[in-house]
């Protein structure tokens, strides 16, 4: 298939820490698995990291940290153009031009923004205004995927109503992007069973050294059921893990006396550990060899702000024609 032919694909996370399994399974894990067959744009969203990360040496560190991470889970910079948002400016003009076409109204029914004020938070322009910087992140590149987990199924919904705002007023410039969401990993339960997520400290981090990863599995909450009694498979957190990490026989041998009894969780979760420290180990290997070059990294970044520039920078042009302003 030729270049120009090959479907397209945008997406990216925040650089607000370490990555955890629920985001490996739920949408890194699907940037690495794309790169083949689609053209791929994948960036770190500094920007948008900056409505929670105030400390510049942390947001530094989780930026080279984010690419380091992209480039440890097998993301090829050969392939995929790897860029940072904040190289890239066009992606804070757009969010303002959408911000000329979206009502208050509108944004307030973002989950995000109804979960923050929930929980009777002090919610910054910037947090409120999230999905109109995430909608230009994504309609500058027009990609026709944007592999999420569910979370984010809505922010990409604005993103397409955005587009079709846009095209409606100005005519078509956007292309309305789909959100790709990988239906067994949709929702990665953390170690308390909720959602895993940064928020909740729950997580097993991507790149967890084993103590770590020993400590989270143990603190999962099981119920009183002793070894010979069978087990609820829906609602155990520790077999819920398992579907991502054991398989073959080991994993028909577990369901099995899951179902029927002989099989205690204290045996279940060091199966657990077993596995999940056999997936680490090479991740791990790898980012500790990346971790020894940054200027590598930092050229990644750097040649990977360039392409996207491009791209986004034409698509500016087109835009700014449009809407009126461009006058010479
Ligand atoms: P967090 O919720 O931990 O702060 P991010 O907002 O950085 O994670 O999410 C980065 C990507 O990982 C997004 O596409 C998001 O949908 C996905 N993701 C995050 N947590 C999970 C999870 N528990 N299960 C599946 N996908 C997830
Ligand atoms: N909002 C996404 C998250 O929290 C991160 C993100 C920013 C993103 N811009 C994007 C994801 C564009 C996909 C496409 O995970």
């Amino acid at each position: 298939m030729s270049q120009s032919a090959k479907k397209r694909v945008l997406s990216g996370v925040q650089a607000t820490g370490k990555p955890h399994i629920g985001n490996y399974f739920g949408a890194m894990k699907q940037f690495a698995d794309l790169q083949d067959e689609f053209e791929s744009h994948i960036m770190i969203a500094d920007y948008h990291a900056l409505n929670t990360v105030q400390n510049p040496h942390e947001l530094g560190d989780n930026i080279i940290g984010v690419a380091t991470d992209y480039l440890a889970i097998g993301l090829d910079p050969k392939k995929v153009v790897i860029f940072k948002q904040s190289d890239i400016s066009a992606h804070t003009e757009l969010a303002w031009i959408f911000n000329t076409l979206t009502t208050m109204p509108y944004l307030m029914r973002a989950h995000a923004y109804k979960d923050a004020e929930a929980k009777n938070k002090e919610i910054s322009v910037g947090t409120f205004d999230y999905p109109m910087l995430m909608a230009a992140d994504i309609l500058l590149y027009s990609p026709d995927v944007v592999p999420v987990g569910q979370d984010q199924k809505q922010h990409v919904e604005i993103a397409r109503d955005t587009a079709e705002k846009f095209n409606h007023l100005y005519g078509e410039t956007f292309k309305l992007p789909k959100e790709l969401i990988k239906e067994d990993v949709k929702v990665v339960p953390g170690t308390d069973g909720r959602k895993m997520s940064k928020s909740y400290n729950n997580t097993i981090p991507l790149f967890a050294d084993d103590e770590t990863l020993k400590k989270a599995v143990m603190s999962i909450p099981t119920d009183s059921k002793g070894i010979d009694e069978p087990k609820d498979l829906e609602k155990d957190n520790v077999f819920a893990l398992h579907k991502l990490f054991t398989t073959g026989t080991e994993f028909d041998d577990l369901k099995n006396k899951y179902e029927k009894g002989g099989m205690g969780y204290k045996e279940s979760k060091e199966i657990l550990i077993k596995n999940i420290a056999a997936f680490i180990a090479p991740l791990r290997a790898k980012r500790a060899e990346l971790e020894k070059d940054k200027n590598y990294v930092l050229d990644v970044l750097k040649e990977g702000g360039k392409k996207a520039r491009e791209i986004a920078e034409a698509k500016m042009a087109e835009v700014r024609a449009k809407i009126g302003v461009k006058l010479y």
